[in-house]
Protein backbone atom coordinates (compact mmCIF):
# COMPACT_ATOMS: atom_id res chain seq x y z
CA UNK A 1 0.00 0.00 0.00
CA UNK A 2 0.76 3.71 -0.51
CA UNK A 3 2.96 4.98 1.62
CA UNK A 4 5.27 8.44 1.94
CA UNK A 5 7.52 9.55 4.76
CA UNK A 6 8.12 13.04 4.42
CA UNK A 7 10.55 13.65 7.81
CA UNK A 8 10.91 12.00 11.23
CA UNK A 9 7.93 12.52 12.45
CA UNK A 10 5.31 12.92 9.57
CA UNK A 11 4.01 10.06 6.76
CA UNK A 12 1.23 9.46 4.52
CA UNK A 13 0.12 6.54 4.21
CA UNK A 14 -3.23 5.10 2.23
CA UNK A 15 -5.99 4.88 4.53
CA UNK A 16 -7.10 0.97 5.39
CA UNK A 17 -9.96 -0.90 7.39
CA UNK A 18 -7.75 -1.28 10.59
CA UNK A 19 -7.50 3.04 10.51
CA UNK A 20 -11.35 3.15 11.13
CA UNK A 21 -11.19 3.46 15.41
CA UNK A 22 -8.46 6.33 14.41
CA UNK A 23 -10.03 8.22 11.98
CA UNK A 24 -13.68 8.30 13.71
CA UNK A 25 -11.73 9.38 17.27
CA UNK A 26 -9.88 12.13 14.89
CA UNK A 27 -13.14 13.61 13.69
CA UNK A 28 -15.31 12.57 16.86
CA UNK A 29 -12.98 14.92 18.88
CA UNK A 30 -12.85 18.28 16.62
CA UNK A 31 -15.88 18.18 15.25
CA UNK A 32 -17.40 21.74 16.00
CA UNK A 33 -13.70 22.65 14.34
CA UNK A 34 -14.05 20.49 11.60
CA UNK A 35 -17.70 20.80 10.64
CA UNK A 36 -17.66 25.11 10.02
CA UNK A 37 -16.20 23.84 6.16
CA UNK A 38 -16.71 19.72 5.89
CA UNK A 39 -19.95 18.55 4.73
CA UNK A 40 -20.11 15.27 6.01
CA UNK A 41 -19.01 15.30 9.67
CA UNK A 42 -22.42 15.15 10.64
CA UNK A 43 -22.84 12.23 8.90
CA UNK A 44 -19.78 10.73 10.55
CA UNK A 45 -21.79 9.19 13.88
CA UNK A 46 -19.80 6.45 14.29
CA UNK A 47 -16.79 3.95 14.02
CA UNK A 48 -18.70 2.13 10.41
CA UNK A 49 -19.19 5.55 9.54
CA UNK A 50 -15.09 5.86 9.25
CA UNK A 51 -15.04 2.62 8.11
CA UNK A 52 -17.48 2.84 5.29
CA UNK A 53 -15.97 5.62 3.81
CA UNK A 54 -12.23 4.28 3.77
CA UNK A 55 -13.86 1.01 2.34
CA UNK A 56 -15.18 3.75 -0.71
CA UNK A 57 -11.90 5.63 -0.87
CA UNK A 58 -10.05 1.98 -1.48
CA UNK A 59 -12.65 1.42 -4.05
CA UNK A 60 -12.04 4.91 -5.20
CA UNK A 61 -8.02 4.47 -5.52
CA UNK A 62 -8.40 0.91 -6.99
CA UNK A 63 -10.59 2.35 -9.65
CA UNK A 64 -7.56 5.46 -10.46
CA UNK A 65 -10.45 8.07 -9.51
CA UNK A 66 -8.89 9.22 -6.01
CA UNK A 67 -6.13 8.82 -3.09
CA UNK A 68 -7.16 9.29 0.26
CA UNK A 69 -3.82 8.55 2.51
CA UNK A 70 -3.87 9.46 6.60
CA UNK A 71 -1.85 12.17 7.74
CA UNK A 72 0.49 10.78 10.63
CA UNK A 73 2.34 12.79 12.62
CA UNK A 74 4.36 11.49 15.75
CA UNK A 75 2.67 8.11 15.15
CA UNK A 76 -0.91 9.72 15.55
CA UNK A 77 -3.32 9.91 12.86
CA UNK A 78 -3.95 13.87 12.53
CA UNK A 79 -5.54 14.30 9.27
CA UNK A 80 -5.95 13.28 5.65
CA UNK A 81 -5.03 14.55 2.58
CA UNK A 82 -5.23 13.28 -0.92
CA UNK A 83 -6.85 13.31 -4.28
CA UNK A 84 -10.55 13.87 -3.70
CA UNK A 85 -10.93 13.07 -7.30
CA UNK A 86 -9.13 12.35 -10.26
CA UNK A 87 -10.56 12.61 -13.76
CA UNK A 88 -8.24 10.56 -16.13
CA UNK A 89 -9.52 11.49 -18.96
CA UNK A 90 -8.60 14.78 -18.80
CA UNK A 91 -5.56 14.40 -16.36
CA UNK A 92 -6.58 16.39 -13.77
CA UNK A 93 -7.27 16.14 -9.83
CA UNK A 94 -8.43 17.99 -6.83
CA UNK A 95 -6.89 18.39 -3.94
CA UNK A 96 -8.99 18.02 -0.02
CA UNK A 97 -7.45 18.08 3.32
CA UNK A 98 -8.14 18.33 6.61
CA UNK A 99 -6.12 18.26 9.89
CA UNK A 100 -7.13 17.58 13.91
CA UNK A 101 -7.19 21.19 15.65
CA UNK A 102 -4.50 20.47 17.62
CA UNK A 103 -2.09 19.76 14.99
CA UNK A 104 -2.55 22.91 12.69
CA UNK A 105 -0.24 25.39 12.02
CA UNK A 106 3.35 23.28 12.07
CA UNK A 107 3.10 23.42 8.00
CA UNK A 108 1.83 19.47 7.83
CA UNK A 109 -0.93 20.28 5.40
CA UNK A 110 1.53 22.15 3.45
CA UNK A 111 4.46 19.54 3.59
CA UNK A 112 1.93 16.35 3.03
CA UNK A 113 0.33 18.57 -0.08
CA UNK A 114 3.80 19.10 -1.38
CA UNK A 115 4.08 15.34 -1.64
CA UNK A 116 1.12 14.51 -2.79
CA UNK A 117 0.83 17.34 -5.72
CA UNK A 118 4.82 15.75 -6.49
CA UNK A 119 2.66 12.31 -6.75
CA UNK A 120 0.10 13.99 -9.52
CA UNK A 121 2.72 15.06 -11.50
CA UNK A 122 5.38 12.25 -11.44
CA UNK A 123 3.44 8.86 -10.87
CA UNK A 124 -0.17 9.48 -12.07
CA UNK A 125 0.90 12.12 -14.81
CA UNK A 126 -1.76 14.73 -13.88
CA UNK A 127 -1.96 17.84 -16.19
CA UNK A 128 -4.02 20.18 -14.11
CA UNK A 129 -4.52 19.79 -9.94
CA UNK A 130 -6.61 21.98 -8.33
CA UNK A 131 -7.36 23.39 -4.86
CA UNK A 132 -10.79 24.37 -4.02
CA UNK A 133 -11.36 26.22 -0.26
CA UNK A 134 -14.37 28.03 1.06
CA UNK A 135 -13.47 31.79 0.33
CA UNK A 136 -13.56 32.72 4.10
CA UNK A 137 -11.93 30.24 4.80
CA UNK A 138 -8.40 31.44 4.82
CA UNK A 139 -5.73 29.37 6.87
CA UNK A 140 -7.17 26.52 3.63
CA UNK A 141 -6.10 29.63 0.96
CA UNK A 142 -3.13 30.02 2.15
CA UNK A 143 -2.48 26.65 1.45
CA UNK A 144 -3.12 26.45 -2.48
CA UNK A 145 -1.20 30.46 -2.91
CA UNK A 146 1.95 28.95 -0.37
CA UNK A 147 2.18 25.88 -2.76
CA UNK A 148 2.31 28.65 -6.10
CA UNK A 149 -0.75 27.51 -7.14
CA UNK A 150 -2.74 30.44 -9.42
CA UNK A 151 -6.36 31.76 -8.47
CA UNK A 152 -8.62 31.15 -11.26
CA UNK A 153 -12.28 33.48 -9.79
CA UNK A 154 -15.12 32.27 -7.44
CA UNK A 155 -17.79 29.70 -7.63
CA UNK A 156 -20.63 31.40 -5.92
CA UNK A 157 -22.93 29.32 -3.38
CA UNK A 158 -21.40 25.86 -4.92
CA UNK A 159 -21.46 24.24 -1.73
CA UNK A 160 -23.94 23.60 1.30
CA UNK A 161 -22.65 23.28 5.07
CA UNK A 162 -25.76 23.23 7.00
CA UNK A 163 -28.16 26.16 6.17
CA UNK A 164 -25.01 27.91 4.84
CA UNK A 165 -24.14 28.49 0.90
CA UNK A 166 -20.46 28.97 0.25
CA UNK A 167 -18.53 30.43 -2.59
CA UNK A 168 -15.41 28.19 -3.62
CA UNK A 169 -11.91 29.94 -4.87
CA UNK A 170 -10.62 27.76 -7.16
CA UNK A 171 -6.62 27.65 -7.34
CA UNK A 172 -4.62 25.40 -9.97
CA UNK A 173 -1.90 24.25 -10.64
CA UNK A 174 -1.18 23.49 -14.47
CA UNK A 175 2.36 21.29 -15.88
CA UNK A 176 3.22 24.35 -17.98
CA UNK A 177 3.44 26.55 -15.30
CA UNK A 178 6.68 27.74 -14.25
CA UNK A 179 6.29 26.87 -10.51
CA UNK A 180 5.79 23.44 -11.22
CA UNK A 181 9.67 23.10 -11.50
CA UNK A 182 10.03 22.25 -7.97
CA UNK A 183 7.48 19.40 -7.80
CA UNK A 184 9.10 17.60 -10.62
CA UNK A 185 12.02 15.69 -9.94
CA UNK A 186 14.69 15.22 -13.03
C1 LIG B 1 -7.13 24.51 6.73
C2 LIG B 1 -6.16 23.59 7.47
C3 LIG B 1 -5.99 22.32 6.67
C4 LIG B 1 -4.85 24.33 7.59
O1 LIG B 1 -4.00 23.62 8.43
P1 LIG B 1 -2.66 24.32 8.92
O2 LIG B 1 -2.04 23.50 9.95
O3 LIG B 1 -2.93 25.73 9.32
O4 LIG B 1 -1.86 24.32 7.56
P2 LIG B 1 -0.39 23.90 7.44
O5 LIG B 1 -0.23 22.56 8.07
O6 LIG B 1 0.03 24.00 6.03
O7 LIG B 1 0.38 24.99 8.30
C5 LIG B 1 0.46 26.32 7.88
C6 LIG B 1 0.83 27.16 9.09
O8 LIG B 1 1.92 26.54 9.78
C7 LIG B 1 3.06 27.43 9.82
N1 LIG B 1 4.23 26.60 9.57
C8 LIG B 1 5.07 26.14 10.51
N2 LIG B 1 6.02 25.39 9.95
C9 LIG B 1 5.79 25.37 8.61
C10 LIG B 1 6.40 24.74 7.50
N3 LIG B 1 7.50 23.97 7.63
N4 LIG B 1 5.86 24.90 6.25
C11 LIG B 1 4.76 25.64 6.07
N5 LIG B 1 4.12 26.26 7.11
C12 LIG B 1 4.63 26.12 8.36
C13 LIG B 1 2.81 28.46 8.76
O9 LIG B 1 3.38 29.70 9.11
C14 LIG B 1 1.30 28.53 8.68
O10 LIG B 1 0.79 29.43 9.61
P3 LIG B 1 -0.31 30.48 9.16
O11 LIG B 1 -1.48 29.68 8.69
O12 LIG B 1 -0.56 31.25 10.41
O13 LIG B 1 0.28 31.27 8.05
C15 LIG B 1 -6.67 23.22 8.87
O14 LIG B 1 -6.83 24.38 9.62
C16 LIG B 1 -7.99 22.45 8.83
O15 LIG B 1 -8.01 21.26 8.62
N6 LIG B 1 -9.11 23.15 9.05
C17 LIG B 1 -10.43 22.53 9.15
C18 LIG B 1 -10.87 21.78 7.90
C19 LIG B 1 -10.66 22.58 6.66
O16 LIG B 1 -10.87 23.78 6.62
N7 LIG B 1 -10.22 21.88 5.59
C20 LIG B 1 -10.00 22.50 4.31
C21 LIG B 1 -11.26 22.49 3.51
S1 LIG B 1 -10.95 23.24 1.91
Amino acid sequence: MFKHVINDSLYLALLEPRHSPALFQAVDDNRDYLRRWLPWVDATQQQSDSRQFIDWSLKQFLNGNGMHTGIWFESILVGVVGFASINSSNSSGSIGYWLVESAQGNGLVTQSCRAIIRHGFCKLKLNRIEIRCAVDNSGSRRIPERLGFQYEGTLRDVEKIGERYLDHAVYSLIRRDNDISQYIQK
